[in-house]
């Protein structure tokens, strides 16, 4: 896991997990930790054993630790966390040694994760393993959260 362990030293990566941080401090909602993008990695990780998917481990886990990343430009200067979470993808991945191939294919999946609209297996996944990775079941805050009852994730098994 060389490259995902570049990705973790990355100290542009860290400066932007530190400013989500700080902005959702207060957030009574879910927050964007690395605890969060390593869960979404994990449950990712997971379904695409269960279907059986040929995914390069790495490519799977950089899709779970930058999927969010872009919520760090979301909060100082109003980019869509999607938008930004791509375009730090397009940054960070060629950095840590993937292929243009492997960057493109995260970003695409990424740029999709908040809508579910992709036919590529992954991005699917991804969107899946992003809102499995949240114990909404168990959320104090779910009736003031935004997400639909089908986003929700209310029965605690993947
Ligand atoms: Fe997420």
């Amino acid at each position: 896991m060389k490259r995902i362990k570049l990705l973790l030293e990355n100290t542009e990566y860290q400066k932007m997990l530190d400013t989500i941080t700080e902005a959702e401090k207060d957030r009574i909602f879910c927050r964007h930790t690395l605890q969060h993008f390593f869960d979404t990695a994990r449950i990712l990780y997971i379904f695409c054993l269960e279907e059986k998917l040929d995914i390069d481990k790495e490519l799977i886990y950089a899709i779970g630790l930058l999927h969010d990343i872009g919520r760090a430009s979301q909060y100082t200067d109003g980019t869509e966390h999607h938008k930004a979470s791509a375009d730090a993808v397009r940054y960070f991945m060629p950095l840590c040694g993937f292929s243009e191939n492997e960057t493109e294919r995260a970003a695409a999946a990424i740029l999709s994760h908040r809508s579910g609209d992709n036919d590529d297996e992954i991005a699917k996944l991804l969107y899946k393993a992003d809102k499995r990775s949240r114990l909404c079941f168990d959320c104090a805050a779910r009736d003031k959260c935004n997400w639909s009852r089908e986003k929700m994730n209310l029965e605690p098994f993947i």
